[in-house]
């Protein structure tokens, strides 16, 4: 008995040989671990290696450590990585633009309307534009309501102007910063920090998790709570090694992704509201709320963004989402 117990324990003991036909996924990303989207791509990971057993293995590379926004989108074209989480304010330079409706500013109001939108026709129209360009669109996550940063207060419009203000490659975000007066700069997201303490670049715009952990209130003086645009993801995948898995782990991969967006979309409200919380506990930087009427002061500003993109977003997206919005704001006053 007892050397039958002692081989059970040594075979117990053995690390679990890596099998011939292990499924690798890397998947890279921008921004840090403590973040909404860091925090889901770990809940992927587990998932995923749990769902399958073991046969798909996820290697994360958080932080730009294996690629930087640019670098990353032609990484998964080529196939170097097999899955990516990129804000949708940089498929422009993939050719894909009508994915910049999610920047207009003040076009999305709420966190509701942002999962309607992506989880309707909008978003399904969108995500088969990148099929031809060998990319496959998995989820969406979600990541907040931007604000503004700067080193001077920014509470109407004509504080931004002459400013260098930072912005993803999107021409959405170009015109909005040009709208305001300000001089946008297109700039990779893992140079942000550096760009602005060594004040090449005069401010910028993120959601509070991504501000807080890139550490960028320590070098910025002043902080607007805006909540004037959405922060998407679109987590995308090879078209060809996603069609190229075996049916059954697709399936098991496909519910790690639907369990790991409702997770994402459940901690990323409470992510920014911690943000905001530790910036302010910080006392590095100026926090300054938007009052109803300043807020739209900014709207009215920024206006003719909208006018301006709706043939390159599509005018029926642009009404859609009006009606989606309407309808997620007459829900709440029912509610009420
Ligand atoms: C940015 O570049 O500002 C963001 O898209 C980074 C991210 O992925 O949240």
């Amino acid at each position: 008995m007892t050397r039958i117990l002692f081989a059970i324990l040594v075979l117990a003991a053995m690390p679990v040989a890596q099998s011939a036909d292990q499924i690798i996924i890397k998947f890279s990303h921008v921004v840090a671990n403590d973040t909404p989207k860091g925090k889901a791509a770990e809940k992927f990971k587990q998932l995923a290696e749990k769902y399958t057993g073991g046969r798909v293995k996820v290697e994360l590379y958080p932080n730009s450590q294996l690629y930087k926004d640019r670098e990353e989108m032609e990484a998964l074209q080529r196939g170097a990585v097999q899955m990516l989480a990129p804000s949708v304010s940089k498929f422009g330079p993939l050719g894909v633009r009508e994915f910049e409706l999610f920047d207009i500013p003040y076009l999305i109001p709420d966190a509701e309307t942002v999962d309607r939108v992506t989880d309707g026709d909008i978003g399904r129209n969108l995500f088969a534009k990148l099929e031809p360009k060998g990319l496959k669109g998995l989820a969406y996550w979600d990541n907040g309501f931007k604000q503004f940063s700067a080193n001077r207060p920014l509470r109407k419009p004509e504080d931004f102007r002459g400013l260098k203000m930072r912005i993803q490659s999107s021409k959405v975000l170009e015109a909005t910063m040009r709208a305001l007066g300000a001089l946008p700069q297109v700039m990779a997201f893992s140079e942000v920090y550096s760009a602005l303490q060594q004040k090449v670049v005069d401010g910028t715009e993120n959601p509070l998790s991504n501000l807080y952990t890139q550490k960028m209130h320590e070098v910025q003086s002043n902080l607007t709570i805006s909540d004037h645009g959405c922060l998407v993801y679109a987590v995308i995948t090879n078209r060809k090694f996603w069609e190229g898995l075996p049916a059954n782990i697709r399936a098991q991969l496909e519910k790690a992704m639907v369990e790991a967006t409702r997770y994402e979309r459940d901690i990323a409200k409470k992510e920014n509201d911690d943000a905001l919380a530790a910036v302010k506990a910080s006392g590095k930087t100026e926090v300054y709320v938007l009052s109803e009427a300043e807020r739209k002061v900014w709207k009215e500003a920024l206006l003719p963004v909208q006018a301006k993109f709706e043939g390159a977003v599509g005018k029926d997206n642009l009404d859609a989402i009006h009606r989606i919005a309407a309808q997620v704001e007459s829900r709440k006053t029912k509610k009420k």
